[in-house]
């Protein structure tokens, strides 16, 4: 059995608190935090500082109430993408189990599939009812094509040694940053899963099995990974631009540079890199590298990029 079908249901309902199972996940997932995870009405997750938009001259032209939306706005897309990302870690782990080859790594994906449960049950109650069914942006559904397109081998690979190892990073700036406690300490707690399901995913990376048609599907995703890197934080520019309505191509750089573009997408794909460069991954990231891929747009060509794509 080379694959089984899969459905990533991105867009499942989501009752939360409002499910009858309510208690029963909530007595399985409140165990490890001091804190129970709730928002409160006045919650800036995350600073204009954290993002950098003290140092766009646009912001500080903003009124107050208008800086205040955009920051929300900005927030609203990391939390989509993380309650994405550990509601995809369900058909993850799911087919992991149901595909694995020993009893031993059927039990570990069974148990990663908890974590994710758990994962999800503390960042849900920070999402508006209305997103838990709405995805935003192009990272999510390349993850969900690959879950439910690639075999076990190459999505250890993908998800397990370059995205989740992505993650120990972005978890680590998410856990600094926010001004929510019971947030921040989830944050923490996902921080420390994570790092065993990236470990777990560099014990069992094996190029061995990889055909050619492997290979080329991989090379694409590398490339397509490098790709929503290469141009800066769009998922935040798209949120500004809509709060905002409608930024110019001045603004859009201006914006962009304070959000840490080029400098900090440099660093980021150095990282994106270097999780990619594993054995037997070797020739294909250095061509790659050599091809441009881990080089940021320049501020302009980002700018330009995203407003044709907006
Ligand atoms: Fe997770
Ligand atoms: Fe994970």
């Amino acid at each position: 059995m080379s694959n089984i079908p899969v459905n990533n249901k991105l867009t499942a309902p989501h009752a939360g608190k409002e499910s009858s199972l309510h208690p029963l996940i909530a007595g399985k997932t409140r165990r490890r935090l001091q804190y129970e995870p709730s928002p409160s009405e006045q919650d800036i997750l995350w600073t204009a500082e954290w993002w950098g938009l003290h140092r766009s001259a646009v912001f500080a032209k903003l009124d107050t109430a208008k800086q205040h939306a955009a920051i929300l706005a900005c927030n609203r897309t990391l939390m989509n993408e993380a309650y994405f990302i550990e509601k995809s870690g369900l058909a993850y782990t799911a087919k992991m189990v149901l595909m694995a080859e020993s009893t031993d790594v059927a039990q570990l994906y069974a148990l990663i599939g908890a974590d994710e449960a758990t994962h999800l049950a503390w960042i849900e109650p920070f999402i508006d009812p209305v997103d838990k069914t709405h995805p935003r942006g192009q990272f999510l559904i390349l993850l969900s094509e690959l879950i439910e397109e690639c075999n076990p081998q190459m999505l250890v690979y993908l998800v397990q040694v370059i995205l989740e190892g992505w993650g120990l990073n972005h978890y680590r700036l998410l856990a600094e940053g926010c001004q929510n406690p019971a947030l921040t300490e989830a944050f923490r707690a996902i921080l420390k899963d994570e790092a065993l399901h990236h470990h777990s995913g560099v014990m069992l990376h094996d190029t061995s099995t990889f055909c050619s048609a492997d290979h080329t599907l991989l090379t694409d995703s590398l490339k397509r990974y490098a790709e929503m890197v290469r141009v800066g934080s769009i998922a935040a520019i798209a949120a500004l631009d809509q709060t905002l309505g409608g930024l110019s191509i001045s603004d859009t750089e201006e914006i962009m540079a304070a959000l840490g573009h080029p400098n900090e997408s440099a660093r980021k794909l150095t990282l994106l890199r270097d999780l990619m460069r594993k054995p037997g991954m070797e020739s294909t990231v250095d061509k790659l590298t050599e091809a441009g891929y881990f080089t940021p747009l320049p501020l302009a060509e980002a700018a330009q990029f995203y407003l044709e794509n907006r």
